[in-house]
């Protein structure tokens, strides 16, 4: 392995820049070059394609987003994009490519591979929903983020004595929902894994209510519907006023926490291994603080499941 190339794709997550320079630094100290692939699988088939150095990625571990950026691309769907990004790699000479990002990033990665070009998939999403891994990078510094939100809308919600309804992201998967909520104390979470009852809601504020408790926190997640709209159910069945935030693409910056950068660095590090041992068509995970990695033909196969027990534990402890 002589050259490899590497891509960020679909929403940006923090720590990918942090992943982007373990790729470039382990790659580069094992004597490969690297090719920054810009803008996703847009500018793969387009050719935007640059040498990394090693100073190419200084300066960018506590940075968000993703120095390489990224795009969400239709026309990579089809095997006529796919065909159109195998040419540019060979065109320059690239012979494996290391693909950031979620769900999207990977079926992208997966047909590389099924047409014969190596690729290695590193999880890297806020959503933390990728099989496989336990972690995302970026879902600890969103989950932060949406965390410091809620912790500022208590203060307020106290003090006017006022439910509130927070809308986080996460279109197919509850994680950022869950987990900020069972940290934030809130007294109800909506996750699209789970349907909600709204009687059993409408009875949890009321029997809060009846000891004294005067503020609530609801966390919905945007994929089992608006807070808007969740707004307007509550008040049909409660009478309740509430105050909606939603937090959206706040969520996707800032800088990433020392628990991102330590596994970004660690996901880029293996990809690179990988490679260096010939193994292709894989995707790289950690299970119980190990790394892992996986056939990312099948990985892609299998759901990912949210933490049914936490979701049971956030009811038990929001009464
Ligand atoms: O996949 C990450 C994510 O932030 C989701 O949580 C969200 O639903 C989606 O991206 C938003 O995408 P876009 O920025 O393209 O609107």
């Amino acid at each position: 392995m002589k050259r490899i190339g590497i891509l960020t794709s679909g929403g940006d997550a923090p720590g990918m820049n942090a992943a982007i320079r373990a790729v470039v630094r382990k790659a580069i100290y094992h004597g490969i070059e690297v090719y920054g692939i810009y803008n996703g699988y847009n500018g793969l088939i387009n050719g935007k394609i640059e040498k990394l150095e090693v100073g190419s990625v200084g300066d960018i571990i506590h940075r968000g987003g993703t120095m390489l950026h990224s795009a969400r691309c239709e026309e990579f769907k089809t095997r006529e994009g796919q065909q159109k990004g195998i040419e540019q790699l060979k065109k320059h000479q690239i012979e494996a490519l290391v693909v950031i990002g979620g769900d999207g990033s990977y079926q992208g990665a997966k047909a590389l591979t099924m047409q014969g070009f190596p690729c290695v998939g590193v999880p890297g999403t806020i959503d933390n929903d990728i099989p496989g891994t336990d972690f995302t990078i970026g879902f600890d510094t969103a989950l932060n983020t949406v965390l410091d939100a809620i912790d500022k809308i208590r203060d307020t919600a106290s003090s006017h004595e006022r439910t509130f309804i927070i809308e986080v992201m996460g279109r197919d998967a509850g994680d950022i929902a869950l987990w900020s909520g069972l940290a934030g104390g809130a007294e109800t979470i909506l996750i699209p894994e789970e349907n909600y009852d709204m009687n059993e809601i409408a009875d949890r504020l009321r029997s809060g209510n009846d000891r004294g408790k005067k503020h609530s926190i609801i966390i919905v997640a945007e994929g089992v519907k608006s807070g808007n709209e969740f707004a307007k159910e509550l008040k049909e069945a409660t009478n309740y006023d509430t105050r909606v935030s939603v937090l959206g693409h706040i969520q996707r910056g800032g800088s990433p926490t020392a628990s991102d950068r330590v596994l970004a660095s660690r996901l880029g590090a293996k990809a690179v291994e990988l490679l260096i041992e010939g193994k292709g068509g894989r995707a790289v995970g950690i299970q119980n603080n190990q790394l892992v990695d996986y056939d990312i033909v099948e990985i892609l196969g299998t759901p990912h499941k949210v933490n049914i027990d936490m979701y049971q534990l956030s009811k038990e402890l929001s009464i």
